[in-house]
């Protein structure tokens, strides 16, 4: 039998995501909205792309959750997007509800599922849908690493005019202004960039990246980034779906590792058919630590400032 993948949320990013997994014929798509006829519309137009893209899958549109049932993955990416000035933060109230009110009906039918955040306030949101969904840390998981890694590589090979494939990056951190992208862990087949370039070309380039989604935001003005965004997310489905224990830097929940507890922050984790299966740590010098602390903290803000809402909807799961 085919896997079975949920898209929530039939905008810009949820349509892509569908295109993407059912263009592979990678999964059975579900895609849901509350809008009436957008995923009905969007998922008709996406399965008569079948023949020409030679996929046999199938993609269904609802505004319930009862077609979602049984889904090996649900990818939350519904929310409002980014206007031109504002930070992912500034979405944080807006989007607590659409998550919450997405994940409760969706871990409901798919009680087995793996859940892949990918609204934003990215780590924020990956909190809600832990809470909400009360799943172990093994089955939430945020995209957000992968995307940014995606900016920083592709700004590297313009830059030195090398293939794309052959550099690889780090960036740790959350998903956001303090994101981290780690210089000595960033090589083009195996040369790292320092070799390759100046300091100032290279800090040019981190600061690229860290302003990337909004570099995009700025030209678009009424919304955000959907192509690569949901490009990551499909990587993320294939390495579980395929079970292909890749390693790809994605927003988990820390119980101690990096000195963080309690705290959804991008790191390097291997993702199979359980999910992250591991949480790789990497040996950070005192300067990447104290950017990736810092980063943490900045999703601590945000999290504390939900805490009362998350401590109720916690409580409010295990006596139910
Ligand atoms: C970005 C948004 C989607 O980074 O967070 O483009």
């Amino acid at each position: 039998m085919r896997p079975k993948v949920t898209v929530v949320g039939s905008g810009n990013v949820g349509a892509s995501c569908a295109l993407r997994l059912a263009d592979r014929g990678l999964a059975d798509v579900v895609l849901v909205d509350v809008l009436d006829g957008i995923p009905q519309g969007k998922a008709l137009d996406i399965l008569q792309a079948g023949p020409v893209a030679g996929a046999d899958v199938k993609v269904t549109g609802a505004n319930d959750y009862e077609a979602t049932a049984n889904s090996d993955i649900v990818i939350f990416t519904a929310g409002f997007p980014r206007k031109p000035g504002m930070s992912r933060d500034d979405l944080l109230w807006a989007n607590y509800d659409i998550v919450k009110a997405t994940v409760e009906p969706a871990v409901k039918y798919s009680p087995n599922s793996i859940l892949i955040v990918v609204t934003n306030p990215l780590d924020a949101m990956c909190h809600v849908a832990h809470a909400v969904s009360g799943f172990p840390r093994q089955r939430v998981i945020g995209m957000a690493g992968i995307l940014d890694t995606a900016r920083f590589r592709t700004f590297i090979a313009q830059e030195l005019n090398v293939s794309v494939e052959d550099v690889t990056a780090v960036v740790l951190g959350g998903h956001g202004d303090t994101m981290v992208p780690l210089v000595r862990y960033t090589s083009v087949a195996g040369i790292p960039i320092t070799d390759l370039m100046d300091a100032e070309t290279i800090e040019r380039l981190v600061k690229r990246t860290r302003g990337g989604g909004a570099e995009i935001v700025k030209y678009l003005k009424t919304g955000s980034a959907y192509y690569a965004p949901s490009a990551a997310t499909i990587q993320m489905v294939e390495a579980i779906l395929k079970d292909k224990k890749r390693v790809l830097p994605c927003s988990a929940h820390l119980e101690g590792e990096y000195g963080v507890n309690g705290l959804f922050v991008g790191v390097p984790v291997k993702l199979g058919a359980q999910g992250i299966e591991k949480i790789m740590e990497i040996k950070l010098t005192a300067e990447e630590n104290e950017a990736l602390q810092k980063s943490a903290a900045a999703v601590k803000e945000l999290v504390d400032v939900m805490k009362p809402k998350l401590d109720e909807v916690k409580s409010a799961g295990s006596a139910g």
